[in-house]
């Protein structure tokens, strides 16, 4: 027999948990960040997390967004394909990204972020998949240590797929890959 479509899905984080290790993250930057901090969201996967994170915030807080290519194997880099609109020059930033796997673009932005010459530069991500670091990232904030298999849910995508939805799930990267769509009724309920 076939198996059931939910035999490769897994519930990681509900919206309620999400939210308690978001606040936690929140409290932590806050009390770090006396003085204000400038948040630079990795797009487009931030947007859940940085919209809920920024709302926890004590301090006064300003919001930027940058997006970068996927990373090129071939080409060894990855690219800005969106930067920063004004300098963060002088700034507390903490780079705000859905996810560190290999750590290639968050090593990257580290670095493209610190030749505007901020006062300092944190990495902040919902899930880390430290078994899986090419490159070392000083990880300050981190919400959940990632299991094994692929991410979707809460900003994260599978093909564009599964950003909108409110929790965060652990799928089978195959399984998707043969059917994209796979997990859309569970997860996207028309009657939601
Ligand atoms: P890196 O390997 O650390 O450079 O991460 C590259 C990018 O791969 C991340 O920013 C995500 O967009 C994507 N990615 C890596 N693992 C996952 C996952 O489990 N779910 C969704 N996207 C992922
Ligand atoms: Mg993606």
């Amino acid at each position: 027999m076939a198996p059931a479509p939910s035999d490769d899905l897994e519930p990681l984080l509900g919206p309620a948990e999400l939210a308690t290790h978001v606040a936690e993250l929140g409290a932590r930057i806050s009390a770090d960040h006396p003085d204000g901090v400038t948040l630079v969201g990795v797009l487009k996967g931030c947007v859940l997390f940085l919209a809920d994170l920024a709302r926890t915030l004590t301090v006064p807080t300003r919001l930027e967004l940058l997006a970068v290519a996927p990373y090129d194997g071939a080409a060894g880099r990855t690219r800005v394909v969106k930067d920063l609109d004004r300098p963060v020059t002088g700034e507390h930033v903490v780079l705000v990204t859905s996810i560190v796997d290999t750590g290639l673009t968050a090593d990257f932005l580290v670095r493209h972020l610190q030749r505007g010459a901020p006062a300092s530069v944190a990495v902040c991500t919902l899930a880390d998949k430290r078994a899986r670091r090419i490159v070392p990232v000083d990880v300050a904030y981190r919400a959940v240590d990632a299991p094994d298999g692929f991410l979707i849910g809460y900003g994260l995508d599978y093909a564009g797929r599964y950003r909108n939805v409110a929790g965060l799930w652990a799928a089978d990267a195959a399984a998707l890959a043969a059917d994209p769509d796979r997990h859309l009724d569970r997860l996207v309920p028309r009657d939601r």
